[in-house]
């Protein structure tokens, strides 16, 4: 099958996931390729397999060059510790008892890499009926999400705002992305669970040394957020993820290009750092599973 076709034939399966980002209301597929609300809002499925579920365009930081940086990253292996440690906590959800599919929404999904690589991953392991669905404000990141995961469902869309039903999900992800934790527990079923993930505190710490002279950017803390993720979900998992990431040559300029740390270095300062070469980086995350307190 066309990859447009896949697409096309992924929401007009799933259509009941969504509501309308403009009346809230349910929506369908039309004949015309589009998702269609009672009130005839009329959203498209682009040529490309993605929807378009904002009302108006956002400009975002997230460009087409870092969302391109962030895939040849995820291609590398340096998130492979990360989404070890993801799949194993997806894994013990996914009941084989349930009739319906399990569907997992990811919320920032960025250019789509690590729910690809997680749903690929659980289906060849355990023959669940397994539907993802990704969510980004960035349109070039749903796009290139789009263009290699035809499988899956892909919309541009907010998070804070997500255009989905209620109690449709057995899990969200967010993946060092921003959260809006009231959105996520609307949209998860009774037994659904949050997983988020955020830096931990050696999180890319060379970096910070050779950019940050200012002590308080050399150092990182996500007790505030942790603590936020504790006001709304019950915290039942929480695990550290740490590994050393050999950077080669070629690697190194998509890691400096793929990461907000660098939003703010003069572009001198980038190449001299490319000129002199980083050896190793410290990958440290924090992973949080939570449930509906
Ligand atoms: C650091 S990137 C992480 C992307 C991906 N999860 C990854 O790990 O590669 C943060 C992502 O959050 C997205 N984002 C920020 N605010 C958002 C919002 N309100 N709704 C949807 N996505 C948002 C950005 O567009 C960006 O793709």
């Amino acid at each position: 099958m066309r990859k447009a076709e896949q697409a096309k034939e992924q929401v007009k399966k799933y259509a009941y996931l969504f509501n309308c980002p403009v009346c809230g209301s349910g929506m369908t597929m039309a004949a015309t390729a589009s998702l269609v609300c009672a009130n005839r809002h009329n959203f498209d499925l682009a040529k490309s397999g993605y929807l378009n579920l904002l009302r108006r365009p956002v400009k975002t930081q997230y460009d087409r060059e870092l969302l391109a940086a962030r895939k040849t990253i995820a291609e590398s292996g340096f998130f492979t510790p990360l989404l070890l440690v993801v799949s194993t906590l997806l894994r013990e959800r996914i009941s084989h008892q349930k009739q319906s599919p399990t569907v997992i929404l990811d919320a920032g999904c960025g250019e789509g890499s690590h729910l690809a690589a997680l749903v690929s991953c659980l289906r060849e392991e355990t023959k669940a009926n397994l539907i993802g669905v990704g969510v980004d404000l960035a349109r070039e990141g749903i796009q290139m999400a789009a263009k290699h995961n035809p499988d899956l469902i892909w919309c541009v869309a907010d998070l804070a705002k997500l255009p989905l039903e209620d109690a449709q999900f057995d899990a969200v992800l967010n993946i060092l992305s921003p959260a809006n934790y009231r959105e996520f527990l609307r949209v998860l079923n009774a037994e659904g669970v949050l997983i988020k993930v955020v830096p931990g505190t050696n999180y890319l710490t060379e970096l910070r040394a050779v950019f940050f002279t200012d002590h308080e950017k050399k150092t990182y803390s996500n007790e505030r957020v942790i603590r936020q993720f504790d006001k709304y979900f019950q915290v039942v998992a929480r695990q550290r993820v740490c590994s050393r990431f050999f950077v080669e040559e070629e690697i190194l300029k998509p890691l400096l290009k793929m990461t907000p740390l660098t939003w703010h270095v003069p572009p001198e300062r980038m190449e001299e750092v490319v000129r002199m070469g980083l050896k190793e980086v410290t990958v440290e995350f924090e992973v949080l599973l939570g449930r509906k307190a």
